[in-house]
């Protein structure tokens, strides 16, 4: 099946007073609306997403992964809205066409599958439920959802992967089953482990998640030259970077970004999401101690254990956070910074750069995921590259999980390898 897979939806925000709950009687479907556009961005030609953008789906299997694919678009559109819950999308389709969509808007409030079945009414009877995550069980701030599941007729519902929260896992699907409905593991989970990397990684005690952001030209560079600031990538790339610094409680940059390029790190194109930490690597102590993050953020400084003490008694005393690493030769070990990090209760952790910072992050393996967004410029040889050494191949163990487009940008995706295998022999 040819298409281009959207992880993010396109520049869309959910309206202020009816974000992804219940559709408005006699006014517009939004839901469907966003779909619709999702449709457009991942299948150009397709009338709605509908039968013409299944014509090339190779199989049963292509079919599952396109409209699990959906599900995970409207899902990213709460990204920073539902912690401690994970974003969860849900589409209902029957014979190729979408009865209802939604996705859980807010901790607290109406599930992704309550939402779309809501929508397609009586019509979900015999229809398949796409949801992204295995649907829940047990009583919370809501009923469960698989009993209105059972009470709708849907015939089959697909996920990518079970829910490892103890009161679900597994008994979701176990219970869907027994009540004879046809329930699928494992299409497109890949993609749905990266929109709930921090959720499955911490709910299954496997330490904090570390994604790792680039921006790069199509040669290859991340800055014109050195101690240059620029805008490699459009408006659209920066939403979806502010999606991802969303789901993340830490955000890190080396100090020669902070300095060059002096980046907000926040999320100022969402509304209503908190911005994470930031968290700088910093050997020298060069972090300057009236930076406007120290107003009204909770900032790290991280540095190699022999920097100097007065340094480190003035931003303490402006109020960063001073902590000090394991280095070897000034390198300090990000397993060592991750680590320290979630001892000051940071589990998750999204490193944009810059090169020296991205390197470490590779070469010691000390990653989950990454983004890497390619914009279809040259800068030529003057440029920064990427890496600031030779990355081994083998060394990277990226498993591809997807690509999407971001007005003029490409979004590639990778899960670690490692990851990966940790996370599908326990959920799939
Ligand atoms: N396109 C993008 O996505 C993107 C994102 C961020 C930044 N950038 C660009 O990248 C450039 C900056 O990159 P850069 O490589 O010069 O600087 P950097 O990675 O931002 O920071 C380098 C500093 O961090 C230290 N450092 C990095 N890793 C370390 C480790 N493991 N242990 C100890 N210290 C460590 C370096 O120490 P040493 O001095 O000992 O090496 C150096 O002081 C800028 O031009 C910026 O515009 C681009
Ligand atoms: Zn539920």
């Amino acid at each position: 099946m040819e298409r281009r897979v959207a992880f993010f939806p396109p520049d869309h925000s959910p309206p202020k007073k009816h974000s992804g709950g219940k559709p408005r009687r006699g006014g517009v479907n939004r839901v469907d609306e966003i779909r619709r556009e999702i449709a457009k961005e991942i299948a150009p030609g397709a009338s709605d997403g509908g039968e013409s953008a299944l014509a090339d789906a190779s199989g049963a299997a292509g079919v599952d992964r396109h409209f699990v694919d959906e599900a995970i678009d409207l899902a990213w559109l709460a990204a920073g809205k539902t912690q401690p819950n994970p974003l969860v999308g849900a589409v209902v389709v029957k014979n190729g066409e979408v009865l209802g969509a939604g996705y859980h808007p807010r901790y607290g409030e109406d599930h992704a599958e309550t939402v779309a079945l809501e929508r397609a009414g009586d019509a979900a009877r015999g229809s398949t439920l796409y949801v992204t995550l295995e649907p829940c069980a047990h009583h919370g701030n809501t009923p469960p959802c698989v009993g209105q599941i059972i009470a709708s007729g849907v015939s089959r519902v697909v996920v990518p992967t079970l829910d490892p929260d103890t009161r679900v896992n597994g008994r979701g699907i176990r219970t869907l089953r027994e009540r004879g409905i046809r329930a699928d593991v494992g299409a497109g989970a890949e993609r749905a482990l990266l929109l709930n990397l921090p959720y499955f990684k911490s709910k299954l005690g496997l330490g904090p998640a570390v994604t790792l952001k680039m921006a790069v030209t199509l040669d290859g560079k991340i800055a014109s030259m050195p101690g240059r600031r620029d805008d490699i990538t459009g408006e659209g790339s920066r939403r979806i970077a502010q999606r991802l610094r969303a789901i993340h409680e830490g955000v890190l940059v080396g100090i020669e970004t902070v300095i060059t390029d002096e980046p907000r790190l926040d999320c100022r194109l969402l509304d209503g999401v908190k911005a994470p930490s930031p968290v700088v690597i910093d050997p020298d102590l060069r972090f300057p101690a009236a930076h406007p993050w120290l107003a009204d953020r909770r900032v790290f400084v991280v540095t190699v254990p022999h920097a100097p003490e007065d340094k480190a008694a003035v931003l303490a005393d402006s109020g960063a956070r001073v902590v000090r690493c394991d280095a070897k030769d000034r390198r300090i070990d990000p397993a060592a910074v991750v680590e320290a990090l979630r001892r000051d209760g940071v589990t998750s952790l999204l490193v944009e750069g810059g090169a020296r910072v991205f390197s470490s992050f590779v070469t010691n393996g000390a990653w989950d995921a990454m983004f890497v967004f390619v914009s279809p410029v040259l800068f030529g040889p003057e440029g920064v590259d990427l890496a600031d050494r030779a990355l081994e191949r083998a060394g990277l163990a990226a498993v591809f999980a997807g690509a999407s487009r971001a007005g003029d940008d490409a979004v590639l995706c990778y899960i670690n390898r490692k990851t990966r295998d940790a996370l599908v022999s326990r959920l799939c």
